[in-house]
């Protein structure tokens, strides 16, 4: 058999996945703007084979394709879900009707919803527990529950033999091409954006996974989206770093500006935050990308919000943003929320609101009728001291 677009990790052990260059957009929220890859994996022992993951909705054939050009596709004996999101799922009641005797992998929730979601029977499917493991000849296959990494159900597969981690969207980026992470210029940065859209709502779980894991002996790390570490050190300390909730002195300023009177305001707070040596990453919200926003969340301690009142309330983009941080939960410490009006304010009173249950430290807050005069620019230049000083005192 003539092995096709398929590459070795290992002795018997193979990526077949599939890259989707052409993906722009993730759950109708989040850009692709590198596309992504759907990372599958072939492992074949003396006396059982395994696929790990699948693949998206459309890419069944290919998925197939690559697996038949190592293994008939009918000898699979299992396949393992590591996380019921289609985008690795979806490929399963295809694998599974031609895989007619292999058994689905999964752990308790997660067989639950390859029922729901793929129609598996359940007869077919096989749950696994924290750490149990499956020997398929010389290769063995263990299982590490990792709740909420990214949906409940999931799980980390670990090859014992050949020291490889299996961890499906744990350590994943959304890029479409590379093989080893190593590789790709400006890997972390893929990786940062990454995690502050995925995976930093739920840095609590991510940080008892890393300390699961952290007595295995990993060699390799194989994630389903996106390039694999051969150098596992440099995204496991990444992930350290972020799971930690470790932050910089810097400061993401989010705004938009109808008539360009909270632009000005924004423009003034830059300039003082810039001067008192705070680093900066402006997103004007008419504009920005959604996944640099949340990458620059990732490592902030601040955030200055301006968002304008629009028929008495915050600027819709405004109440967006200020929904999206509030989601996406990153381990901002302090904030200032800006705003100008025209016949009437409640932008500020709006935007505290929304922040109202987050555990956030608002240091200033300034809404003024109309274009800022000079004593609203002496204002903002005393908010943003002021900030910038418990910026300082928190590095
Ligand atoms: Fe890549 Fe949560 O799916």
């Amino acid at each position: 058999m003539l092995e096709r677009n398929v590459f070795k990790l290992a002795e018997n052990v193979y990526w077949v996945g599939v890259r989707d260059w052409n993906r722009r957009l993730f759950d109708a929220l989040i850009s692709l703007p590198k596309g992504t890859s759907y990372n599958a994996y072939i492992v074949s022992g003396e006396t059982a084979k395994a696929l790990i993951d699948t693949v998206n909705p459309g890419f069944e054939k290919e998925l197939e394709e690559k697996i038949r050009s190592l293994t008939p596709l009918e000898d699979l004996d299992y396949v393992v879900m590591n996380h019921a999101e289609p985008d690795h799922a979806g490929a399963i009641p295809h694998i599974m009707k031609v895989a007619s005797k292999a058994k689905l992998v999964a752990s308790s929730r997660g067989a639950k919803m390859a029922q729901v979601y793929y129609h598996v029977p359940q007869e077919r499917i096989m749950v696994m527990a924290d750490n149990d493991a499956i020997n398929l000849g010389g290769k063995t296959l263990h299982f590490i529950e990792a709740p909420m990494l990214h949906w409940p159900e999931t799980i980390f597969t670990y090859l014992e033999e050949d020291e490889i981690l299996f961890p499906c969207d744990f350590f994943g980026a959304h890029l479409a091409g590379g093989i080893y992470s190593d590789e790709v210029e400006d890997y972390l940065v893929h990786a940062q954006r990454y995690w502050g859209e995925i995976m930093m709502p739920f840095r609590v779980m991510a940080q008892k996974a890393l300390e699961k894991i952290a007595g295995l002996n990993i060699r390799v790390i194989a994630p389903s989206h996106g390039p694999i570490h051969r150098k596992p050190e440099l995204i496991l300390n990444a992930y350290r770093r972020w799971a930690s909730g470790e932050t910089r002195p810097k400061a993401v300023i989010a705004y938009v500006s109808m008539w360009n009177s909270t632009d000005t305001m924004v423009k003034q707070m830059a300039e003082t935050l810039a001067s008192e040596g705070v680093e900066l990453a402006l997103h004007n919200l008419a504009i920005t990308d959604v996944g640099d926003l949340a990458r620059d969340l990732v490592d902030s301690k601040a955030i200055v919000l301006g968002a304008p009142t629009f028929l008495g309330g915050a600027h819709p983009l405004a109440v967006y943003a200020t929904y999206l941080f509030k989601a996406l939960r990153p381990p901002t410490k302090f904030a200032v929320v800006l705003s100008s009006y025209g016949w009437g304010g409640g932008a500020v009173k709006h935007v505290q609101e929304i922040l109202s249950s987050f555990k956030i430290e608002v240091v200033g807050a300034l809404e003024i009728n109309g274009p800022p005069r000079e004593e609203h620019m002496q204002q903002l230049i005393g908010i943003g001291k002021a900030l910038a000083q418990k910026i300082r005192e928190e590095t």
